[in-house]
C-alpha cells in the first residue's frame, strides 16, 4: 500500500504509546469485570470461496486493528495479560505461492513482545497455558483457531470494549484526519472525471488511483452514482458506459489509513441550475446540523431536527407543502430521507456501539418510525461520527404516501422533475468537542 498517507503531517509514532495504553486500560477493565486473566485477540482467517482454492479479500477483526496498524496479517494473535507487555504472535507462513507478511517493523513494535511463528502449530506455545482464564475475541470459522479457549466473545466483555471504542484517542483522530485527506483526494479526482463525462466505472478508477487504494482496500464499496442511480442508497454497480446525458453525480466513497476509515459523500450537478440550488440548500442544512454537534447532544434529537429542517427545504424547493412538523408526522420527510442522520466511525465504517447506553449493554432504541438510525447515544468528547442528511426520489417509498393525507402534501410535478437527478446526500466526518466540533472532511477539502 502506498505509504504516502501513512504518516503525513502527523507523528503517529509519538501518539501511538498513549493509544496503546488506552487500549490496554480498557482491556484491564473488561477482563477484571469478566473475571478473566488474559485476552486473546485473533486477527482473522482467510475465507475460501465454495469449491475453490481462492480466498475472499481478507477483512481483519476490527478489535485486532484497534490494537495496532496491521490490517493484513491473518492467523495472528495478540495476547494481553494485565500488567504485562502485550504479545503479538505474528504469523509469517512458509509459503512460496503467496506473498507473506514481512519482518515486523514500524512505530508499534516497541510496544509489543513480538513472536514470529512460521507454522500454525507453533502458535500454541505462545498462548497462556491456563486457557480457562482466557477470553477469545474474534471471528471463529474454525474451532481449532481458539486452541480450546471456551469463552468466545462474551457479551459482557464485548460491551465494555465496544462502548469504550466510541471515544477516539489522539492517535486514532490523527489516523482519521489522514483518512479524510486521502478520501478527499479521491473525491476531487472523481468530480473531475464526472465533469469530463466519464462512466461510473471510469470515475471509480480515477478515485482508486487518487487514493492509491485497490477496491479491496477501501473501507466500503464505493457508491458512484450518475443520474437516477443516486436514489439507490447503496448503489454499488459501476456502469461501464457513460450515460448519454450527464445530469448529476452522487459519490459516497471513503479511504482508510491504518484501518481507520473516512466515509464521505458529495453530490454535484453538471448544469441544471434548479438542481444546483437544491444541492446548495441541502449543503446549508447539513452545515447547520454539523454546527449543532457538541458534547451532551442527544443524537436522536438531532436526527429528528434534521427532518424538521428537511421539511423546510422540501417546502422552499416546492417539493412539498405544509409545515415541517406535519411533514415529519405524516411520513413525508421519511419518504424523502429514509436513512439515519449518521453513525459512529472508526476501524469500522459503521463503528460498534452506536446504540449503547452504557458499557453494560443497555440499548437505546431509535425513535419510533426511524428504525435505521445507527447512532442513538448522547454525544461524548472525541466521538467521531458522520452527519449525512439526504433527499432522494425513491418511488417505492413515495408510492406508500398515496391514499394517505400525506399524498396531498407532495408536489408530484416537482418530484417528476427531480426524479432524473436521483438524489442528494452530503456526508462529513465530525469529531465531538466540549463546545463544538471538528469537521475533518471540510478541513480536508479546505486543505486540498
Ligand atoms: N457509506 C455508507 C454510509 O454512509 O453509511
Ligand atoms: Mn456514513
Ligand atoms: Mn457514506
Amino acid at each position: 500500500m502506498n505509504a504516502d498517507y501513512s504518516n503525513r503531517n502527523a507523528d503517529l509514532g509519538a501518539l501511538y504509546p498513549d493509544h496503546l495504553s488506552a487500549v490496554m486500560a480498557r482491556h484491564d477493565d473488561a477482563l477484571e469485570k469478566s473475571g478473566a486473566a488474559h485476552a486473546v485477540i485473533f486477527s482473522g482467517c482467510p475465507r475460501y470461496s465454495f469449491l475453490d482454492d481462492n480466498t475472499y479479500p481478507f477483512r481483519p477483526n476490527p478489535h485486532f486493528v484497534s490494537w495496532l496498524p496491521l490490517t493484513d496479517l491473518p492467523l495472528s494473535y495478540i495476547v494481553y495479560t494485565p500488567g504485562e507487555k502485550p504479545r503479538l504472535i505474528y504469523y509469517q507462513p512458509q509459503d512460496y505461492w503467496h506473498s507473506v507478511p514481512g519482518v515486523p517493523e514500524g512505530y508499534w513494535t516497541s510496544g509489543f513482545d513480538v513472536r514470529v511463528v512460521h507454522a500454525a502449530d507453533d502458535v500454541i506455545e505462545h498462548l497462556p497455558a491456563e486457557r480457562d482464564k482466557c477470553i477469545f475475541i474474534g471471528e471463529l470459522d474454525d474451532p481449532a483457531h481458539a486452541f480450546d479457549i471456551e469463552r468466545i466473545n462474551p457479551s459482557s466483555t464485548m460491551n465494555i470494549l465496544h462502548f469504550a471504542r466510541g471515544r477516539k484517542t489522539a492517535y486514532e483522530l490523527a489516523c482519521m484526519r489522514l483518512a479524510s485527506r486521502r478520501g478527499v483526494a479521491g473525491h476531487r479526482a472523481a468530480e473531475t472525471a464526472f465533469r469530463n463525462g466519464q462512466s461510473e466505472f471510469e470515475i471509480h478508477q480515477a478515485y482508486c488511483k487518487a487514493v492509491s487504494l485497490a477496491d479491496n482496500e477501501l473501507p466500503y464499496g464505493n457508491i458512484i452514482a450518475l443520474n437516477e442511480h443516486g436514489a439507490i442508497l447503496h448503489y454499488t454497480d459501476l456502469d461501464r458506459d457513460a450515460p448519454s446525458e450527464q445530469r448529476s453525480f452522487l459519490i459516497d466513497a471513503g479511504a482508510q489509513v491504518h484501518g481507520y476509515a473516512s466515509d464521505i459523500t458529495r453530490t454535484y450537478a453538471l448544469a441544471d441550475a434548479q438542481f444546483m440550488n437544491l444541492i446548495e440548500r441541502m449543503d446549508a442544512l447539513q452545515r447547520d446540523i454539523v454546527s449543532r454537534v457538541r458534547v451532551g447532544i442527544d443524537f436522536r434529537e438531532l436526527h429528528i431536527e434534521t427532518h424538521r429542517l428537511l421539511g423546510g427545504v422540501l417546502v422552499d424547493a416546492d417539493i412539498a407543502s405544509g409545515d415541517p412538523d406535519t411533514l415529519l408526522a405524516s411520513g413525508v420527510t421519511s419518504a424523502f430521507l429514509p436513512h439515519g442522520l449518521g453513525h459512529l466511525l472508526g476501524v469500522q465504517v459503521h463503528d460498534a456501539g452506536g446504540h449503547m447506553e452504557n458499557e453494560s449493554g443497555n440499548v437505546i432504541d431509535p425513535p419510533s418510525g426511524h428504525p435505521f438510525l445507527r447512532l442513538t447515544r448522547v454525544l461524548e468528547e472525541d466521538m467521531v461520527l458522520t452527519i449525512e442528511p439526504g433527499l432522494y426520489v425513491i418511488d417505492m417509498l413515495l408510492e406508500e404516501l398515496r391514499g394517505s393525507p400525506a399524498e396531498a402534501h407532495v408536489n408530484w410535478n416537482t418530484v417528476k422533475w427531480l426524479r432524473p437527478f436521483g438524489g442528494i446526500r452530503i456526508e462529513d466526518n465530525v469529531r465531538v468537542l466540549p463546545n463544538g466540533q471538528e469537521n475533518m472532511t471540510r478541513d480536508a477539502f479546505a486543505a486540498a
